[in-house]
Order: C-alpha cells, then structure tokens, then sequence
C-alpha cells in the first residue's frame, strides 16, 4: 500500500476537494483568534493554485451538534483566509445543496471555494454514504491536508475516498507524518517526552507506547497528582483521578522495570482556587489540605529544563498547569523556552496548550515541528491507524 502526496496528483484545471482543518479557535465576538491552522494549510493551498486547480476546500468548526449555528459559521476562516492568501475566497451558504453546487460549478481555474461547516449536517460525523457521495460530486481529485481530524472517521475524511479514487496527502499532512514518524523510528538519544494536561485517561496509551522507546518521561500538568498520590503523596484539593491510582501505580511500575525515568514534579505551585488572590510554592508531595497544586515549581520547572538541555530528542504534550491563568503559566513557559532552547535536538511540540505556550514564548520559530494535531497526534504516536490517513492508501 502507498499513499500519493499532492505532487504527484495530476491536478492542473481540475476540481480539487481539499479537506482542511481549519477547527481553529474564535474570540467571543466571532473573530479567529489563533490561525496556525490556516498559516500551516497555505503551501498546500497556494500550491494548488498555482497549479490552476480549482480549489474546494471543507472543515468542520466546532461541534455544532449536525445543524446550521451561525456561531459555528466558518465566515470569519474564509475572511483571514482570504486577507492570508490575498485571494477572493467564496463561502458557500452550506456544506452540500444547490448553492454550494452551483459555487462549485462556476469556479475558475485558480480559484478557491470553501464549503460552510460541514458538521452543519450530522451526516458528516456519521460517514454518510450519500454525503460522502454529495461531497465527491464536487470534484475529480481529492486530498487530505487535515491531520488534526485524521484521527475522524467522517465524510470528508473518509467516506468520500470511495468515490473519489484520485487521492492522496497534501503538503501539511505530509510534513505531520514525517516527523512524527521520526519519533517512532530510530532517534538521536537520550529522547526525553514531557506529558502534561489534566488526565492520565486521556494519555495514557501515548505513555504507554512512548514507554518502550524514550529514555526520560517528564510529567507535569493536573495528571501528575494522580502518579503523586499513586506514590503515597498528599495533594489537598488538587484534581486527582482517584479511579486512576491503579492504572498510575501500574505505569511506573513497569517504568520502574524498563529503566526509564518518569520525573515528577518535586514542588507546586498551589493555591486555594484558580481565582484565589495569594498563591504559594509548596512540596509537591505534602500539599496543604486547603491548597490546590496549579502549577510545576520553580525547581521542578529548573530540573526539567536541565533533562530537556540534554536531550537529542524532544516529544512535548500539555502544559504544566492552568497556563491560561497568569499565576500558574511560569511552569509550561519555562517549558517551552527549554525546548526552543535545546539546540540541535529534533523537537516535535503537539497539542493545543503546549502549541499555544511555545507561540506566546515567540520561539515557535526554534521547535523543529509544531505539530496541528491535537488528539491526532497522541494517536499517531500509540500507533494507531488513523482512519483518514488509512483512506488514502492506494
Ligand atoms: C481537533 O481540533 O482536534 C480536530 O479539529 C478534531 O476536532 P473534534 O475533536 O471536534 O473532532
């Protein structure tokens, strides 16, 4: 099985259905607050301009529960992604029907169309055979730029690969696979992978996977208290997944067997609440009862810098605490100055937060690959199949 990149699809003046994820966050007042995800599409799309293709581009946005919601709208996408490419870009008045249709129809080579949010219909999320079918009619070629919905097994992403039998990658879905797929061969060591976030649930099949090939596991985040209290500590009112301390003990166990060092945090910051007005640097063991950990401390912060400075390869999942809140955001900083800092090291940064930290750090530029994937990323490095990158198997 092989799979074909965009440049290798004959795709001069024909209709190119280019399924993009532009799931990119918006202000209260309906503007695109983050467009990474628009940034990172433009190669491919300007490629297929050049090439005078005639460009369909669809996302969903959001989770629009399978009908039109004008919050959900992806008018102000189309708008940046116009100012961006410098381009008209024609929204059409819905996912599939006669507007859209005709929009399709009339596109000039070199043209470019976005179809509306395609989960205003709940027969994207469902694969639907006839959506996948209305969604091939539009074009002759098909390719998939969405690495941050390959994870999905929907319409757009899979469905339509089979009608559409002129597919392949376009140049971000590419660049995800290489190097991720780094990540899972042979590395530069020592490899050293910092996990944070809120839940060990939520991670656990990437640590468990990324177990057997790094040689450090750094842990911070809320999931650390459940490994802390696995370990016998005292964590107050922090967030620990009491359900979980099984599955905890278990995984350092088995860390403890193959040698590998997972490092948690010695200290925390801590306070009573995210809006309480005093914080205070604690022992991440003996957190007092009234106090919750928000944060890694300054010497934990310092001692992952070190193991990170040494590191030849770098895998960094989740911040290190409510990094939304200015109290608690030293940790996951601290973090991303390490890693922009690790001169020579491939490093791979993936997952909203983590992404979010290293752009407010203004040092995105010094990470080898920010990754536009956030539950795709952790499943392509469990090595699971992803459904949308299966489908374009030849
Ligand atoms: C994401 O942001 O992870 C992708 O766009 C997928 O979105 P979803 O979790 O709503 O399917």
């Amino acid at each position: 099985m092989a799979t074909k990149t965009i440049s290798e699809l004959d795709i001069a003046g024909r209709r190119l259905f280019v399924r993009v994820d532009f799931n990119v966050p918006l202000t209260p007042d309906g503007k695109v607050s983050d467009d990474t995800r628009i940034r990172e599409s433009l190669p491919t799309i300007r490629f297929a301009i050049e090439k005078g293709a005639r460009v369909i581009l669809a996302s969903h946005l959001g989770r629009p529960k399978g009908k039109p919601d004008k919050k959900f709208s992806l008018e102000p996408v189309a708008a940046r992604l116009a100012e961006l490419l410098d381009a008209e870009v024609t929204l059409t008045d819905e996912p599939v029907g006669d507007g859209a249709r005709k929009v399709v129809s009339d596109l000039r080579a070199g043209a470019v169309a976005l179809l509306e949010n395609l989960r205003f219909s709940p027969l994207e999320e469902a694969n639907d055979e006839g959506f996948s079918r209305a969604l091939a009619s539009y074009a002759d070629i098909y390719v998939n730029d969405a690495f941050g919905s390959a994870h999905r097994a929907h319409a757009s992403t899979v469905g339509i690969t089979r009608f559409l039998a002129n597919k392949g990658m376009g140049l971000l879905m590419e660049r995800e696979v290489k190097f991720l797929g780094k990540l899972l061969g042979e590395v530069e060591r020592p490899f050293v992978a910092i996990i944070g976030g809120a839940k060990v649930s939520d991670k656990i099949g990437v640590l468990d996977n990324l177990l057997g090939r790094v040689d450090q596991m750094l842990v911070g985040g809320a999931m650390a208290n459940t490994f802390l209290k696995a370990k016998g500590g005292q964590l107050g009112r922090s967030l620990v997944e009491e359900d979980k301390l099984a599955l905890a003990r278990s995984f350092l166990r088995k860390a403890e067997e193959r040698g590998i060092d997972v490092l948690l945090p010695r200290d925390a910051v801590a306070a009573a609440g995210i809006k309480a007005d005093s914080v205070r640097v604690v022992q991440s063991m003996a957190i007092p009862e009234e106090l919750a950990a928000l944060d890694i401390g300054p010497e934990t912060a310092r001692g992952f810098a070190d193991t990170i400075a040494r590191a030849k390869t770098i895998f960094w999942n989740g911040p290190m605490g409510v990094f939304e809140s200015a109290p608690f955001a030293a940790g996951t900083l601290a973090i991303a100055k390490a890693v922009a800092a690790a001169a020579g090291a491939l490093s791979v940064v993936g997952g909203g937060d983590s992404v979010a930290a290293v752009q407010k750090s203004g040092l995105a530029d010094k990470i080898t690959h920010i990754s536009t994937g956030g539950g795709a990323s952790l499943e392509f490095l469990e090595e699971k199949k992803l459904p949308g990158l299966a489908a374009l198997e030849t």
